[in-house]
């Protein structure tokens, strides 16, 4: 039986070669965009180039009721997951809110909502930016999110009082919203560990797309090959590129 893949941010850019890559390969993938019309679009581009099975399905990753939403639909049809890419992400000219809402609460939300859709042994794959580093942030909000102590509540207060206007991180929205993403990976792979589930990180590198712009030096093919590493990681926890671990 093919296996199934999710990838948010599906429409463009990585999440689509992302989910090019893995309909070649024969899962069957959903191509997860928050405008219904550009995933359905794009699922149906991929499975002209692909001869694939991708279908198209909204899904806004900063909204409660269309994650939920999404999650019916996909009972409703009898889909399990195998893997989950939270791809989807934004940068520049959002607001601060905005980014920490898509880039870090973003990928918890849309965990925990798919989650009871995950199958035992599924993979969790989110796409980080080396920009997220520790060492980018001051020395106090590197503690905070290196603790292993961190709790999942702590953190997501911490993302609130931030997305709220709080005190900064000592780095921008998006390095603080990656550095965010990285902790709860840790998080969520303890916390999923029980039923076999990994949880990865992984950092396309800086690559061509409306995101990274036409002056970076990685090909699309290039970013997709490095995030897509964490849909068959047998680690869990870590946040890697190109196959290996970076620091977080
Ligand atoms: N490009 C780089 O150099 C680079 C480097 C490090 C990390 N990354 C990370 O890689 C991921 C993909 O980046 P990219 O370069 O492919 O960016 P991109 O070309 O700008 O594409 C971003 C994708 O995210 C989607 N998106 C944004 N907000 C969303 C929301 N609320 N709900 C659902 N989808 C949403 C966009 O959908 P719409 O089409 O509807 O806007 C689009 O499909 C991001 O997480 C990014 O932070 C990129």
């Amino acid at each position: 039986m093919a296996k199934t893949a999710l990838v948010t941010g599906g429409n463009r850019g990585i999440g689509q070669e992302v989910a090019r890559v893995l309909a070649q390969d024969g899962w069957d993938v959903l191509v997860a965009g928050r405008d219904r019309a550009k995933a359905d679009a794009a699922a149906a581009r991929l499975r002209k180039g692909t001869g694939g099975r991708l279908r198209g399905v909204e899904l806004d990753v900063t909204s409660d009721a269309s994650v939920a939403a999404a999650a019916q639909k996909l009972r409703d049809g009898a889909i399990r997951i195998d893997a989950l890419v939270n791809n989807a992400g934004v940068l520049g000219r959002a607001a601060a809110a905005q980014t920490i809402e898509t880039n870090a609460l973003g990928p918890l939300r849309v965990t925990l909502g798919l989650l009871p859709l995950l199958r035992d042994g599924a993979t969790v794959t989110n796409v980080t930016s080396g920009l997220g580093e520790l060492a980018n942030l001051d020395a106090e909000h590197r503690r905070f999110l290196a603790d292993p102590a961190l709790t999942r509540d702590a953190l997501v207060a911490a993302l609130h009082e931030l997305a709220r206007g709080g005190r900064g991180w000592g780095t921008d929205a998006y390095g603080a919203s990656k550095a965010a993403l990285n902790a709860l990976t840790r998080i969520l792979a303890a916390e999923l560990a029980p039923r076999g589930i990994r949880v990865n990180a992984t950092c396309p590198g800086w690559v061509r797309t409306d995101m990274g712009g036409r002056n970076a030096p990685r090909s699309v093919e290039e970013g997709a090959a490095s995030v897509l590493y964490g849909v068959t990681a047998a680690e869990t926890g870590g946040v890697f590129r190109d196959g290996r671990r970076i620091p977080p």
